[in-house]
């Protein structure tokens, strides 16, 4: 567990050892334990770090709004409290996309790499808005279950529901987890967030987009038009995988992060 200076206790899995630090910033409303075949498969390349964010998992909510300023606030003592001095890649789903880009826009120094996962740059559309106003009044009037069943199945590809039922009921589980507290805090944190476009022109290192083909959350479009805003940026499509691709297609996941530590490798050596 680790402390932060207003004594928010977070939970915290960190494989150790000595390679580049990956920090994974998970989805909502997911926790660390969605990152188990990035945890379990990365370590011998990594250290891979992946915390339970305020609300979600074993770390309790904060009363309020959970900006991603906040969230990424957090991520920055997380990181200095486990003594990692070396710049991390974040890689982030959605949510943690967002929280991705808050990090770089606050701390651009301390961030050696980004993997924008399944997320967009933009703020929140007005129709967008509308719909977190209803998933709020859903987790007040039927408790955290009632947001899980409206939001799993677009969470998802078809073919993972057809062919992998087991998948399915485990991120039934983990988003079971979050409370209902910390559930709203990130719905207000998440209509509030600024657009962040313009910030994608600004990052000097590679940045890998990457995307599951059948995602039912973020239009592929959206991902392909990000990746033509970066200066350097890397666009990977994922076939057979919806929304939370990291789960569905690990082992093509897990190669996609270790190629994209070998360009930013590259693109250090030629720059220097
Ligand atoms: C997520 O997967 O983190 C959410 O779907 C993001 C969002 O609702 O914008």
């Amino acid at each position: 567990m680790q402390k932060t200076p207003d004594d928010l206790q977070f939970y915290l899995e960190d494989t150790g050892g000595s390679g580049p630090p990956l920090l994974l910033i998970h989805a909502f409303p997911l926790n660390s334990q969605m990152w188990k075949p990035q945890l379990e498969g990365l370590a011998g390349s990594f250290r891979v770090l992946a915390p339970d964010l305020r609300g979600h998992g074993l770390t309790p909510p904060v009363p309020g709004v959970s900006t991603m300023d906040a969230l990424a606030q957090d991520l920055h003592t997380i990181l200095e409290q486990a003594g990692v001095l070396q710049p991390p890649i974040l890689c982030g789903v959605s949510m943690g996309g967002y929280i991705a880009l808050a990090f770089y826009r606050q701390f651009p120094g301390t961030v050696g790499g980004l993997i924008l996962t399944a997320t967009r740059a933009t703020a929140d559309s007005e129709a967008v808005k509308a719909n977190r106003d209803k998933q709020m009044g859903l987790v007040h009037s039927g408790g955290v279950p009632a947001l899980v069943e409206e939001m799993l199945p677009k969470m998802l590809s078809q073919e993972t529901f057809r062919y992998n039922p087991g998948l399915v009921e485990q991120v039934r589980r983990i988003m079971l987890e979050s409370s209902p507290e910390g559930i709203v805090a990130a719905l207000l944190g998440m209509k509030e967030r600024p657009d962040s476009t313009a910030l994608l022109g600004q990052i000097p290192f590679p940045v890998l987009v990457v995307y599951g083909e059948d995602d039912a959350i973020v239009q592929n479009s959206e991902a392909e038009e990000m990746a033509t805003q970066l200066d350097h940026g890397h666009l990977v499509s994922i076939p057979d995988a919806g929304h939370l691709l990291n789960l569905e297609q690990p082992v093509l996941f897990n190669q996609v992060v270790r190629d994209y530590q070998s360009i930013l490798e590259n693109f250090k050596l030629e720059s220097t």
